[in-house]
């Protein structure tokens, strides 16, 4: 199953100068929670802003490059029908597209879910999430987020699935 987790602030923003425009801990803590154990498949540029290999994750990379690009355990996939194939591969497993812009587009036909984080503020950036037709998705959870000193925003989290999907229909707990 292919899901879509990322999160935006007003405008679409979800980057800039390669890294998130925001500090919102919070958010982090729900990236972790929901992509520990399984999959995360990242471009190349957001897998250089994560720094390493996420921990206790399969981390699959999209580049161009050679595989002996990347550190040791990372799989890498050379274009999107690859990323497909590797999806019918894994048809069963939670595979959670982690961006960036460039993936969001390109496997936008292809997703089953949508783990989105709506960050309700305003913040300087170069990158921006991809039209989304969200008449082709029922929303399936909603979390509101907790404003505090931390998190010093209104934020909130939300999950759709692609409507008539025949994938079981996730749940997940954010706090
Ligand atoms: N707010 C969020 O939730 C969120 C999530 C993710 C990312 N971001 C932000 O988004 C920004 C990065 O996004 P981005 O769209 O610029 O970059 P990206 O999608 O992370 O990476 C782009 C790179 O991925 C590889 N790639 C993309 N499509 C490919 C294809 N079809 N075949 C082979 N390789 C392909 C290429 O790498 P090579 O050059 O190595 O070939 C390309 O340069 C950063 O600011 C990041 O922090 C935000």
């Amino acid at each position: 199953m292919l899901i879509f987790l990322w999160a935006e602030s007003e405008g679409g923003v979800i980057g800039y100068h390669g890294h998130l425009p925001w500090h919102l801990p919070a958010d982090m803590h729900f990236f972790k929670t929901q992509t520990t154990g399984h999959t995360v498949i990242a471009g190349a540029k957001t897998f250089a802003s994560f720094k390493r290999p996420l921990p206790n994750r399969q981390n699959v990379v999209v580049s161009h490059r050679p595989a002996s690009a990347f550190p040791a355990g990372v799989t890498v996939l050379n274009s999107l029908t690859a990323v497909r194939q590797y999806a019918a591969e894994h048809a069963a497993e939670k595979l959670f597209v982690v961006g960036g812009a460039t993936l969001f587009s390109g496997l936008a036909a292809d997703v089953d879910q949508l783990y989105r984080t709506q960050i309700h503020a305003t913040f300087p950036g170069d990158t921006v999430m991809p039209a989304i037709d969200y008449t082709q998705f029922e929303r399936i959870g909603h979390q509101p987020g907790v404003r505090d000193e931390r998190n010093p925003y209104d934020y909130e989290f939300d999950q759709f699935q692609r409507k008539g999907s025949t994938e079981a229909a996730g749940s997940s707990d954010a706090q």
